[in-house]
């Protein structure tokens, strides 16, 4: 039976850095995944140019972006393997990218060029890579682990489980990572569908589909937390970054608020309004600072038509708190089916932060996205699958 030192399952963003970290190393390494290339989501990530990473993904401004029920777990990784480390990488291979907008990095060109980055180093690190194979079953005893994969078994001496999370099925993802987790008698945090769009019952979906291809800058709450990024009306519901942003804090039942007007003083822009053009329809003056039909929708929902002039400080006031403060109650999530990332996984307590190695299974690692740790949207999540796929790597 063929003996590795290192075992990898997942040749996604995590597996694919462990592998070319533990093979510098000297280790022989396998790196198994079930689908038929490696890196898919890395193909498709960032609308196809791939925000690899964040140059905010440090320690020092990092601390509040990522979510786990132990934030700080991810800062060793993090402080250990930077954005600038792997942006280094990028440079080397001749890969030209941009800062597009607060910190995110993506590729000129196409994502493709980070998996033929990434391709390139586990060749040259000794990689072995076996693709469209079934992992059926993973045991252990004092010398190491013993796997049965569909097409042969192998034994190693250490095993790294970056099989992903749960979001988008149809690109491979499945349960495997947290099955093996609990198998081995690590807790498991609950998980769900994260920076995914908001959906909305049926009435209230009617009215805001008529809005669908509409973008407008806001600022969309929950509770404390704010993100200032697009949002966009969909037929579905509501998306766009600052929805993917807050869906992660979203919880079912609660309201989100929308500033529809981040930059601006609406109460000024209606006062002025009612001094200098009496006449106009208060539509028609929210529909100078924002699209016609979100304006229509925002004065039927207030059920305020009528001519500015006519409109008292009060009533004035609640034209301007709903523009300010429109708060929404969505009643759900596109789900998995679309959802960047899952939330929750393996529990942090029971992982080494160093190493991600499993504290009471000594040779057991997991890594990436099955973990407990989510970042914000931007780059953030594939610099917490590199920076924990490269420790790792290190230690096993
Ligand atoms: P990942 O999911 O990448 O890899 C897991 C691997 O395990 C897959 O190759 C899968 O086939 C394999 N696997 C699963 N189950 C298996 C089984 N039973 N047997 C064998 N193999 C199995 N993040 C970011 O920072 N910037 C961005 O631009 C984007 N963009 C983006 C777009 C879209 C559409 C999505 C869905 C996600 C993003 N993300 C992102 C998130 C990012 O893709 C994600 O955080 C990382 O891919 C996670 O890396 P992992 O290696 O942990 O899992």
């Amino acid at each position: 039976m063929p003996h590795y030192d290192v075992v990898i399952l997942g040749a996604g963003a995590a597996g694919m850095m462990a592998s070319i970290e533990a093979g510098r190393r000297g280790r022989s390494v396998l790196l198994v995944d079930h689908a038929k290339y490696a890196g898919e989501k890395i193909r498709i990530s960032g609308g196809g140019r791939c925000n690899f990473t964040n140059v905010n993904a440090t320690v020092d401004k990092g601390r509040d972006r990522f979510l786990s029920q132990n934030p700080r777990f991810a800062l060793s990784a993090l402080s250990r393997y930077t954005p600038e480390m792997f942006i280094a990488m990028v440079r080397d291979h001749g890969i030209t990218f941009h800062e597009k907008t607060l910190g995110q990095l993506f590729c000129d060109g196409p994502a493709t060029q980070i998996n033929t980055m990434l391709l390139g180093e586990m060749r040259k690190a000794g990689v072995t890579m076996v693709l469209e194979t079934e992992i059926e079953s993973v045991s252990k005893d004092d010398t190491g682990f013993a796997l049965r994969l569909s097409t042969s078994s192998v034994t190693c001496e250490s095993l790294i489980v970056a099989t992903g999370g749960k979001s988008i099925p149809k690109m491979g993802a499945t349960g495997l990572g947290y099955q093996l987790a609990a198998q081995f008698g690590l807790r498991l945090t609950d998980t769900r569908p994260a920076l995914v769009p908001l959906t909305f019952e049926t009435g209230a979906l009617d009215k805001l589909k008529e809005l669908s291809g509409i973008a407008a800058d806001a600022i969309v709450s929950h509770g404390k937390t704010k993100f200032e990024e697009a949002l966009l009306f969909t037929h579905r519901g509501l998306s766009g970054p600052s929805i993917l942003q807050i869906s992660s804090y979203w919880r079912e039942g609660d309201a989100i608020e929308v500033d529809l007007l981040p930059h601006q003083d609406a109460g000024e822009v209606l006062r002025a309004a009612r001094q200098a053009t009496p006449r106009l329809q208060v539509q028609t003056v929210i529909g100078s600072v924002l699209p016609q039909k979100l304006a229509r929708l925002l004065g039927d929902e207030l059920d305020m038509t009528g001519m500015v002039g006519d409109f008292s400080d009060k009533k004035l006031a609640q034209v301007e708190q709903k523009l300010k403060a429109w708060s929404l109650k969505p009643v759900g999530s596109e789900g998995y089916r679309t959802a960047e990332v899952t939330l929750g996984g393996v529990d942090t307590r029971d992982l080494d932060a160093k190493t991600l190695g499993a504290r009471d299974v000594p040779g057991l690692y997991f890594v990436g996205e099955v973990v407990d740790v989510t970042g914000w949207l931007g780059g953030y999540n594939f610099q917490w699958a590199w920076a924990s796929g490269w420790a790792a790597g290190q230690a096993a």
